[in-house]
């Protein structure tokens, strides 16, 4: 639990809850030699910048102790996460709360991943535990 704040951010990092937001280009700008004209749509792919090797040690790494961890996972600039510090806290609160209640919780199955070209989640994830007394 001593690193339940470095671990949320790799959480964050790792998992990408959103895969995308979209912009609309207003002028012709080059970005890493990539010429992109007015009125090009394109995708911001948030999974694709957390995994940037230029900017991550060892990218495909789970570390929950990473830091620094410049993530993308809430977005950049002026459209940054609205409710990112409220999601950074309810993300904390809720894994304290769940070692705390059932520090033995594990997997014991396989998962169904959300089927979504938005949200990165998980449906099911069938888990093993010892019921609190
Ligand atoms: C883990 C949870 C969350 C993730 C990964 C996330 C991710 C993001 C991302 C990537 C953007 C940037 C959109 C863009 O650049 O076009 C964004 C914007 C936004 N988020 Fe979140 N978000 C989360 C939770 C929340 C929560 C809990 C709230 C509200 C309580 C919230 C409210 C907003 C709002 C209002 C914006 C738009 C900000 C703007 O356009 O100026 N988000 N979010």
């Amino acid at each position: 639990m001593s690193l339940v704040d470095s671990a949320v951010e790799e959480i964050l990092r790792w998992t990408s809850p959103l895969h995308h937001m979209s912009r609309s280009v207003t002028a012709d700008v080059e970005i890493r030699g990539e010429l992109l004209r007015e009125g090009d749509r394109l995708l911001m792919w948030y999974p694709s910048a957390n995994r940037d090797e230029d900017i991550f040690d060892d990218p495909y790494r789970f570390d929950i102790t990473r830091t620094p961890n410049e993530h993308l996972a809430f977005g950049i600039g002026e459209h940054f996460c609205l409710g990112a510090g409220f999601a950074r806290k309810e993300l904390k609160v809720m894994f304290q709360e769940l070692f705390r209640r059932f520090p033995d919780i594990e997997v014991s199955g396989p998962g169904e991943r959300l089927r979504s070209n938005f949200i990165n989640g998980v449906k099911h994830l069938p888990v093993r535990y010892t019921p609190e007394r």
